[in-house]
């Protein structure tokens, strides 16, 4: 029996259906080792903090562009700080954080990618854009990665993936969708749950 839960803190830049995912694995018991603790956003529309309000979740936001990177990046970690978090998610969170910011917190963030990396994946490569390349390729399988935030964009080592079918009338918006639904709100709290487990069975 573990002694206690994994801190969490999810990073969110829209509409946090992965946030969602993660509450809801909260309750249903998917998610037992971690915690979230709290929601940072990058910008105060976020839909997503209305759904961490609405779990009694605490939020903040940090106006990324109201601050240069280095600023944004320390009244992030301050907060990490103040909250004592032990592991970060970034969940639909469209900015690209310093190898700076990575080094101090090695294997401690991970990231959901709408792909199967290495395919349509590091930087410019992100939300809708993602689908639009997979289709544009003409690939017939795409997918969701789990993985460990690293210096490089959607570079770290990966924790999990999940293949999704690409039908013949798809556009990028039904893909997201398809990925979402049958990977990414699957995959990431199950990656969540994996790497809290771990974090504190090794203390
Ligand atoms: C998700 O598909 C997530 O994988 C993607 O943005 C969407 C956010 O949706 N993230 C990236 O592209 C990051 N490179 P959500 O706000 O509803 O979770």
């Amino acid at each position: 029996m573990l002694n206690r839960k994994a801190r969490v803190a999810v990073l969110v830049s829209g509409g946090g259906t992965n946030l969602q995912a993660i509450i809801d694995a909260q309750q249903s018991g998917v998610i037992r080792s971690g915690a979230v603790e709290l929601v940072i956003a990058d910008k105060p529309e976020a839909y997503a903090l209305e759904r961490a309000a609405k779990a009694g979740i605490d939020t903040r936001v940090v106006p990324k562009k109201q601050m240069s990177q280095v600023e944004f990046e320390a009244t992030i970690r301050a907060l990490l700080e103040e909250y004592n978090i032990d592991l970060i998610v970034l969940a639909g969170f469209m900015c690209i954080l310093s190898g700076d910011f990575t080094d101090r917190y090695p294997e401690r963030i991970i990231n959901v990618h709408p792909a199967l990396i290495p395919s349509f994946c590091g930087k410019g490569y992100y939300g809708l854009k993602v689908h639009q390349a997979a289709l544009d390729y003409g690939v017939k399988v795409t997918g969701a990665t789990v993985h460990f935030v690293n210096s490089i964009p959607d570079g770290g080592r990966i924790i999990s993936q999940k293949a999704v079918y690409i039908e013949p009338d798809d556009t990028p918006e039904i893909l997201q969708r398809r990925v979402m639904e049958q990977a990414e709100w699957i995959i990431l709290p199950e990656a969540i749950e994996t790497v809290s487990h771990n974090i504190i069975a090794g203390e």
